[in-house]
C-alpha cells in the first residue's frame, strides 16, 4: 500500500498490538502519529514497552495486528534496507550496532556501502568526529571506548546518512553534562532543518529543555503527557 493519508505523519502507528511470545506484556490499540520537524519524546517506567514502540516505529518488529506506516508505506511491505535511508535508529545499548575495527570506519561504513566518494567520506566523518569529539579517537577501535564514546559514537553513525527522521533509544545515557548539551544542540538543528525525533528517555531534564510533546507509555497504551 503507497497511499499517503491526509494530514498523515511521517510515522503514524494505527490501531497497533503487540505482544512478545511467553509473557504477559502487551501492547494494545496504539493511535499516534509523528510529524517531520517535531521532536517527541516518550516515556515511561522500565518495562512499558518503549524500547518495543521504537522498534515498531522503525520497522524493527512488525505489529501484530493493526499498521505502523512509515513515509505512508505498511512496515510489512518496506524492506530494513529501505527504511534505513529514512529512519535513523539508536539502540538503546549502542554496542549492538557497532561492528567495525575503526571508530573512523564505523562512521563511514553506510557511505562506504553507498558508494560515496573518498573525498565525500572523508569529509563528512571529519565532521562527525568534530561535532562529537571524537577527533582524538578516529582510530581507537569501538569496543574499547567508554560507555559516553560508544553513545556518541553510535550517533554519528547514523547522522552521517542524513536520515530524514530519528528515533533515539535513551540517547543521553553516558553522556556528561557538556557532551549532553552538544547532542541538545545538534538535535535543535536537525529539527530546524525538517527532521523529526521520536526521543525515549528517563532523562526528565533533558525532556523537558527539549521535547515539543511528551508521550508516556502506561498499562499497554501511549498516552500525553
Ligand atoms: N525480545 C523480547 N522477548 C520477550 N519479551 C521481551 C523482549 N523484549 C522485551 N520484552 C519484554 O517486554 C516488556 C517491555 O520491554 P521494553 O524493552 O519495550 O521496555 P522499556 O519500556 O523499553 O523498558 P526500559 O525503560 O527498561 O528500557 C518487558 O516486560 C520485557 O521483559
Ligand atoms: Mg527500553
Amino acid at each position: 500500500m503507497m497511499v499517503p493519508l491526509a494530514n498523515s505523519g511521517f510515522l503514524e502507528l494505527i490501531e497497533v498490538a503487540f505482544s512478545y511470545p511467553g509473557n504477559e506484556f502487551s501492547l494494545q490499540g496504539i493511535n499516534q502519529h509523528f510529524q517531520q520537524g517535531e521532536f517527541t519524546a516518550i516515556i515511561g517506567a522500565n518495562g512499558t514497552g518503549k524500547t518495543t514502540l521504537g522498534k515498531l516505529l522503525a520497522g524493527i518488529i512488525k505489529p501484530e495486528q493493526g499498521q505502523v506506516l512509515i513515509a505512508g508505506r505498511d512496515s510489512r511491505e518496506i524492506s530494513l534496507g529501505q527504511v534505513g535511508k529514512l529512519i535513523g535508529y539508536l539502540f538503546q545499548q549502542p554496542d549492538r550496532q557497532l561492528f567495525t575495527p575503526t571508530v573512523r570506519e564505523e562512521i563511514g561504513f553506510a557511505l562506504e556501502f553507498n558508494g560515496s566518494s573518498p573525498e565525500v567520506i572523508k569529509k563528512k566523518v571529519n565532521d562527525m568526529l568534530d561535532i562529537f569529539s571524537l577527533a582524538d579517537l578516529a582510530g581507537a577501535a569501538p569496543y574499547q571506548l567508554s560507555a559516553g564514546e560508544k553513545q556518541r559514537l553510535a550517533l554519528a553513525a547514523l547522522l552521517v546518512n542524513q536520515p530524514q527522521f530519528l528515533i533515539l533509544d535513551e540517547p543521553t545515557t553516558g553522556l556528561d553534562p557538556v557532551r549532553k548539551q552538544k547532542l541538545a544542540e545538534v538535535l535543535k538543528e536537525l529539527q530546524g532543518k525538517g527532521i523529526g525525533l521520536v526521543v525515549i528517555s528517563h532523562d526528565l531534564s533533558f525532556i523537558r529543555s527539549n521535547a515539543d510533546r511528551v508521550l508516556v507509555m502506561a498499562g499497554g497504551g501511549l498516552i500525553a503527557a
